[in-house]
């Protein structure tokens, strides 16, 4: 089945196929959605009730980590985190849970070819960027990507064998040192780009993962001088579809008097530009 080019937004039962456990407290459930599934793209997400009843109110959202349209599937990897992670992650395979989606705004993959794509996780953040990977290598083809996997340790870099499988460079950077470069991704990102010293304006850089390491991510592109550099927030959200202003953020807008406008992360993002972000 083909990929539908326009967005099927909507609200949508979705089974759930199977999930399980693929590290100590991350889950990958797989959702049959084909409406979900064959219009999504990298970067956006959906909106999850995570419960029957209206307890927990909000819906939690989760990017999206990969489409399988010809299945009319979907899969969502997730950190047991609190409430309302807990309550998904009792949910059993042939259930139904209410999914609004696909919501937001992807990543932009370019248009020129030969461009290098350097693309950096920071735990969970890998669950975007994995279906990212897909997107760019059919694209462009998986020689011209590079992944750096970030973790606090081994056990927390996650979807390294999947990124391996796409045929993609992988390199890993753990937080205590015991897997790869000893230290924080960002380290890692900083000693990639000087190794292609003079080649920035050919390189394009993706990231998600902590606030605080897209932040330096965004620190060392403006300092290296790689323009292009988008990264996928994930502030906390309440209605998801734009309408409570609940998970803004400032954006600079050099046509406004302060210099900045808040924009919506569930709907004008989640991916933006790092340049255009006010990192606070
Ligand atoms: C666009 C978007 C995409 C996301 N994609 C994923 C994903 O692919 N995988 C994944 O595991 N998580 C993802 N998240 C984060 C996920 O939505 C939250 O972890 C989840 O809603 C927590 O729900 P909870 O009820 O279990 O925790 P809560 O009980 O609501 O919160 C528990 C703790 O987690 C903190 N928290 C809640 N939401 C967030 C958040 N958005 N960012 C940081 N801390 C938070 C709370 O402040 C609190 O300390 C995404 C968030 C956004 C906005
Ligand atoms: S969560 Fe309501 S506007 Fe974004």
């Amino acid at each position: 089945m083909p990929k539908i080019p326009y967005s099927m937004k909507g609200i949508y039962d979705c089974e759930l196929i199977e999930q399980s456990e693929v590290s100590e407290g991350v889950w990958l459930a797989r959702l049959m959605g084909p409406q979900i599934a064959r219009s999504v793209t990298a970067g956006q997400f959906v909106n999850v009730q995570v419960s029957k009843c209206t307890d927990p109110l909000l819906r939690r959202p989760f990017s999206v980590h990969a489409a399988y349209p010809d299945e009319g599937a979907f899969s969502l990897l997730y950190v047991v985190i609190g409430r309302g992670t807990r309550l998904f992650q009792r949910i059993c395979a042939g259930e139904k849970i209410s999914v609004v989606g696909p919501l937001g705004t992807g990543f932009d993959l370019g248009d020129q070819p030969h461009t290098e794509h350097i693309v950096v996780a920071g735990g969970c953040g890998a669950a975007p960027l994995h279906f990212l990977c897909d997107a760019l290598c059919e694209k462009w083809g998986c020689e011209h990507i590079t992944v750096l996997a970030g973790g606090r340790s081994k056990e927390a870099v996650l979807c390294e064998d999947e990124f391996r499988s796409h045929g993609v460079d992988i390199e890993v950077a753990t937080d205590d040192a015991s897997y790869g470069y000893g230290g924080f991704v960002t380290g890692l990102l900083s000693e990639v780009i000087g190794q292609r010293k003079g080649n920035e304006s050919n390189i394009r850089i993706y990231s998600c993962g902590p606030h605080a390491m897209m932040r330096e991510v965004a620190r060392i592109c403006h300092e290296s001088k790689v323009a292009n550099c988008q990264v996928s927030l994930e502030n906390n959200m309440a209605c998801g579809i734009g309408v409570c202003t609940g998970c803004v953020q400032k954006i600079k807008a050099p046509h406004t008097q302060q210099g900045w406008e808040y924009k919506r992360v569930c709907k004008d993002g989640p991916v933006f530009n790092a340049e255009d972000v006010i990192w606070e």
